[in-house]
């Protein structure tokens, strides 16, 4: 088992507590700041243990000098300080002297929040190559690190994987959360467990929805994952988009989970990858010339709706439209309503779904709304992470 942050006294010590704050901002504004929000207990926990407490990031990637005025982590300082509702002394610099003496200045319960991590990529790529002196450094400022950034366990970074390798480390409450919910969906659901995929690309997670559907009673798929099998069973789904390289894989997994695959029965689509334009239903075995199909429809959330609602264990990972746009939101604004009124644990998979749950306003109706898209699909194919495996043990 691995060390939490309850397994150290935290009191007058330096604790780095590593978070993801890499939420979405536009010209400065965080569009989303569910990743912050989530960051508060470990904070408040160490705040509130005495601890100096500095806290480190990325944001967005950071490839060159002028990378770094965009991908800066000031706005995300004046939110957090809003929401912990105490100050927190913003360092514009991610090593020198202002950064040492701030921390040297310290008293217990001070929040220091260092600027973005990747500012150190332009030279070298030195945080994403997991650099050795890098590391050192960061972990030469403090005495305690702790990986509450779930995201970016992933990731083999230093300010992740590196300063683990030097200080005594544990795990932060967010990290254990996303652990232990992720895990019980491929230890021990509660049955029957149904899965739902969605999303356009195949490709990417082909070996997920293997791993899935072996464990799972049900899997219930749509968007471009749900093409690449309906074409694999013979449709002709005209424009629609489908993953050609997998046909065969998804022939397989029909063989392989005939009694477990469930595809969709009909959909909206249109003539052409927008919004603003005439929107057509079809049903499957009937896909007008030229339409391309965006989302599911009535009678495939009908058929889903058997599935979900006798379940008692649910993970959702995908969109089963482009909700994006306002006229292909039904199927998976229906989806989130019928996980909400399910009655089952439903643990949502970070990226798009999540994104789409937050966005319809669905963020506090499921059981668990991960952090993490990769982090949580690499999870839930590999049964651990970088980030969490380099932590002490107890
Ligand atoms: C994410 O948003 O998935 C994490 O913060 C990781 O970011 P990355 O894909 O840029 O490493």
């Amino acid at each position: 088992m691995k060390k939490t942050i309850r397994d150290f006294n935290l009191s007058n010590k330096k604790v780095i507590i590593r978070c993801d704050l890499n939420v979405p901002l536009k010209d400065g504004v965080i569009l989303d700041d569910n990743r912050i929000k989530k960051s508060l207990e470990t904070i408040n926990y160490a705040i509130n243990n005495n601890a100096k407490v500095i806290i480190l990031s990325h944001l967005g990637r950071v490839k060159t000098e002028e990378d770094k005025a965009s991908n800066s982590l000031y706005p995300v300082s004046i939110r957090l300080k809003e929401l912990l509702k105490r100050d927190v002394i913003f360092i514009n610099e991610t090593r020198g002297s202002v950064l040492e003496n701030a921390i040297s200045n310290m008293n217990p319960k001070d929040v220091i929040l260092v600027e973005n991590t990747r500012y150190e990529d332009v030279l070298d790529k030195k945080e994403s190559n997991n650099n050795e002196e890098l590391a050192k450094y960061w972990a030469s400022l403090a005495d305690i690190f702790i990986n509450d950034a779930f995201g970016t366990s992933h990731r083999n970074h230093a300010s992740n994987v590196g300063i683990a390798s030097y200080l005594p480390s544990g795990i932060g409450f967010l990290v254990e959360k996303e652990i232990n919910m992720l895990g019980d969906l491929l230890n021990s659901p509660k049955r029957p467990y149904v899965v739902i995929m969605g999303g356009a690309k195949m490709n990417d997670k082909i070996k997920i929805i293997d791993k899935l559907a072996a464990k799972a009673d049900y899997i219930l798929l749509g968007g471009g994952i749900a093409n690449t099998f309906l074409t694999a069973k013979g449709y002709d789904l005209k424009q629609s988009v489908y993953d050609k390289q997998s046909i065969d894989v998804a022939k397989d997994m029909l063989n392989k989970y005939a009694n477990k695959i469930v595809l969709p029965e009909d959909g909206y689509g249109s003539l052409e990858y927008k919004d603003d334009i005439d929107v057509f239903y079809s049903s499957i075995n009937n896909v007008a010339l030229n339409t391309m199909l965006l989302d599911i429809g009535p009678k495939s959330i009908e058929l889903f709706s058997k599935y979900i609602n006798q379940a008692k264990t649910i993970f959702w990972n995908g969109p089963v439209g482009v909700c994006e746009f306002k006229n292909f939101e039904y199927g998976t604004k229906s989806i989130c309503e019928l996980l909400k009124n399910s009655g089952a644990t439903v643990v949502v998979g970070g990226g798009d779904s999540a994104a789409a749950a937050i966005r319809f306003g669905y963020e506090n109706a499921f059981s668990h709304v991960s952090t993490g898209g990769g982090a949580s699909l690499e999870f839930i194919e590999k049964k651990s992470l970088p980030a969490i495996e380099v932590i002490d043990e107890k």
